[in-house]
């Protein structure tokens, strides 16, 4: 049974108020911190970069969960100070050379994710399931928080799970990203999910004084 995890979406903090976040997310053991890197070209909007994420090593020791929304992403890595610990999430999209963009990737020692958008095919990534450590299944078009789900995805999911478990690669970890609800991450734990972004939707809605409950919501709802 694979374990199932937090990853809070650091692009819906607070940045006024960083340290006492990254004191409550370290208190309750929240697993990653999922970095959004956005480069206006690959999505329409600009995110989080190179100094924000040094910043970040500089005050916790929570793994990070780069997703790179950007570009030929293979040819960036090197900005970005990837340690073993974290996952790098390259769009299946973002490069024509998926399978050298993974090869890339392999010496930094990290968790390799490939993320598919709503639209892709979940057969698109066939080639390289044995390359990969997990797929990040985008629920949302990426670049912005506080989007609705695109509804095709609760299926797609549903398929994926079905697809993986008939291939015999049920253990590839699965994380889903963008607009999950407390109900939504109930349904996508039943369907093999154990990796989930935690953004307006289930976590940053409200001051810090709520975010010990709302962890432990999402816990309890992810585990049941
Ligand atoms: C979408 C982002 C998500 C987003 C999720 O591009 O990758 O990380 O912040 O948060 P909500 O719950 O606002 O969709
Ligand atoms: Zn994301």
């Amino acid at each position: 049974m694979k374990k199932k995890k937090i990853s809070a979406s650091m692009m819906c903090s607070d940045l006024a108020h960083l340290k006492e976040t990254l004191a409550i997310f370290e208190k309750n053991k929240i697993d990653y911190l999922h970095i959004d890197v956005m480069d206006g070209i690959f999505v329409p909007n600009l995110g989080l970069g190179v100094d924000y994420i040094r910043c970040l090593r500089d005050v916790t020791d929570i793994p990070l969960d780069l997703h790179l929304m950007i570009r030929e992403p293979e040819y960036k890595l090197s900005w970005l100070d990837i340690k073993e610990t974290d996952i790098v999430s390259l769009h299946y999209e973002s490069t024509g050379q998926i399978q050298r963009a993974l090869d890339v990737l392999e010496p930094y020692g990290c968790k390799s994710f490939i993320a598919i958008n709503p639209g892709t095919p979940i057969y698109s990534i066939e080639e390289v399931l044995d390359d990969i450590d997990g797929i990040n299944m985008l629920m949302v078009n990426p670049g912005f928080a506080g989007q609705k789900m695109v509804p095709s995805t609760m299926r797609k999911m549903e398929k994926m799970h079905k697809y993986l478990l008939e291939i015999g690669k049920e253990d590839l970890e699965i994380e889903v990203d963008g607009n999950i609800t407390l109900e939504k991450a109930g349904i996508l734990s039943g369907y093999g999910a154990n990796l989930f972004v935690a953004g307006t939707s289930c976590l940053f809605h409200g001051s810090l004084e709520g975010y010990d409950e709302s962890i432990r919501l999402i816990r309890d709802t992810i585990n049941q």
